[in-house]
C-alpha cells in the first residue's frame, strides 16, 4: 500500500555544523525519495514560528505555509508556542521539472 502523506522533521545536533548547507542538501534527498521512490504525494512539517532559519530552508525548498497554529506546542517551560504547519505536494515538484 502506498503511504500519501508523511511528516518531516531534521534537526543537526552537533552545532559546529549549522549555517554550512548540510541541513537542505539531506532535506532535498529525502524529499526526491519519497516522492519519487517512495511515491508519498504530501509532505508536512510543523516548525516553531520563531525559528527562522528552519522555515526558510523549507520556503527555499518550496514548501508554503498551510496553517499557523498559535499556543498550540508545550514546551519545557509551560509556555505554549506557536507553530506552523507547511506543506509540498508531489505535484507541484512534478511540474517545475
Ligand atoms: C534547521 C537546520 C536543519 C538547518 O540546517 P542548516 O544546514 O543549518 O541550514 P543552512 O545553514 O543551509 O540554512 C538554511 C537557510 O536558512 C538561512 N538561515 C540561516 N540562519 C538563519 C537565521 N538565524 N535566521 C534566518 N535564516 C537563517 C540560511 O541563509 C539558509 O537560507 P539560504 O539558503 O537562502 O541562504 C539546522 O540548523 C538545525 O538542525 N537546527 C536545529 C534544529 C532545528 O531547528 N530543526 C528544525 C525543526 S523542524
Amino acid at each position: 500500500m502506498d503511504l500519501l502523506t508523511a511528516e518531516i522533521g531534521i534537526a543537526i545536533l552537533d552545532e559546529k555544523y549549522r549555517n554550512k548547507g548540510y541541513g537542505p542538501l539531506a532535506f532535498k534527498r529525502l524529499i526526491i525519495y519519497a516522492f519519487q521512490e517512495l511515491n508519498i504525494q504530501t509532505i508536512g512539517g510543523v516548525i516553531l514560528l520563531s525559528n527562522n532559519r528552519s522555515i526558510n530552508m523549507f520556503k527555499n525548498l518550496g514548501f508554503v505555509v498551510r496553517e499557523i497554529m498559535y499556543k498550540s506546542w508545550p514546551m519545557p517551560n509551560g509556555d505554549l508556542a506557536d507553530m506552523v504547519l507547511m506543506e509540498l505536494k508531489n505535484d507541484s515538484i512534478t511540474r517545475q521539472k
